[in-house]
């Protein structure tokens, strides 16, 4: 069997927003990730793409990608990743029973002020399907503005939205 390596930033550690905490994922985490992408519910906003034990062990030992777990109450409830950089973006997914309740957006604006703010990344974007108006609009609650409306390519399987992390770091001062 493979050995686990976690890809993307050799000094990622966890990342803390308001109601989740994103840590690093570790080796201990790779059952649940499989648990997780095999149900129909996160497969379906996944592309469909299915994982065996030696596949994800590959999936997350991507160089320019940093698999983090989201935790909230300090339970696993889904997963990000970060990818690229000094401009790059987010992917994210939520098991099914903690969605809805703002989790998501939490987690995707600590993430992307993190990468502002304690990386200097000069970018942050993603890139949900514009069906997905749950996803388009908890990223729109964690600061992302949408950037431009675009068709299939060679990545999407359908038309997207990118949209951009925009919100206020220093508030303007009257
Ligand atoms: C997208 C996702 C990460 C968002 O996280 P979340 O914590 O569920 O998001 P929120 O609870 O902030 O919900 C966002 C908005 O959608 C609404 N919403 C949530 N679930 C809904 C549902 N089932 N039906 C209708 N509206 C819903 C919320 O009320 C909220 O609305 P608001 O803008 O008026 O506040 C999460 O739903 C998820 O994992 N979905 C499946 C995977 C996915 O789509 N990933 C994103 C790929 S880009």
């Amino acid at each position: 069997m493979g050995k686990f390596h976690r890809g993307g930033f050799e000094n990622a550690s966890p990342v803390v927003g308001d109601r989740t905490v994103l840590r690093p994922v570790a080796e201990a985490d790779v059952d649940l990730l499989l648990r997780w992408h095999a149900d129909p519910e996160v497969l379906g906003f996944w592309d469909g793409e299915t994982f065996t034990h030696a596949t994800m062990l590959v999936e997350l030992a991507r160089d320019d990608v940093t698999p983090y777990l989201v935790l909230a109450d300090g339970e696993p409830v889904g997963y990000l990743q970060v990818w690229g950089g000094p401009e790059g973006g987010l992917d994210m997914f939520l098991a099914p029973d903690a969605r809805g309740r703002g989790l998501g957006s939490d987690a995707g604006r600590a993430m992307a002020r993190h990468l502002r703010d304690d990386r200097g990344w000069t970018r942050v974007t993603v890139d949900p399907y514009a069906w997905n108006e749950v996803a388009v609009r908890a990223w729109r609650n964690a600061g992302f503005v949408e950037v431009s409306c675009n068709e299939v390519d060679d990545e999407h399987l359908a038309p997207w939205v990118l949209m951009e992390f925009r919100d206020a770091a220093y508030p303007c001062q009257s």
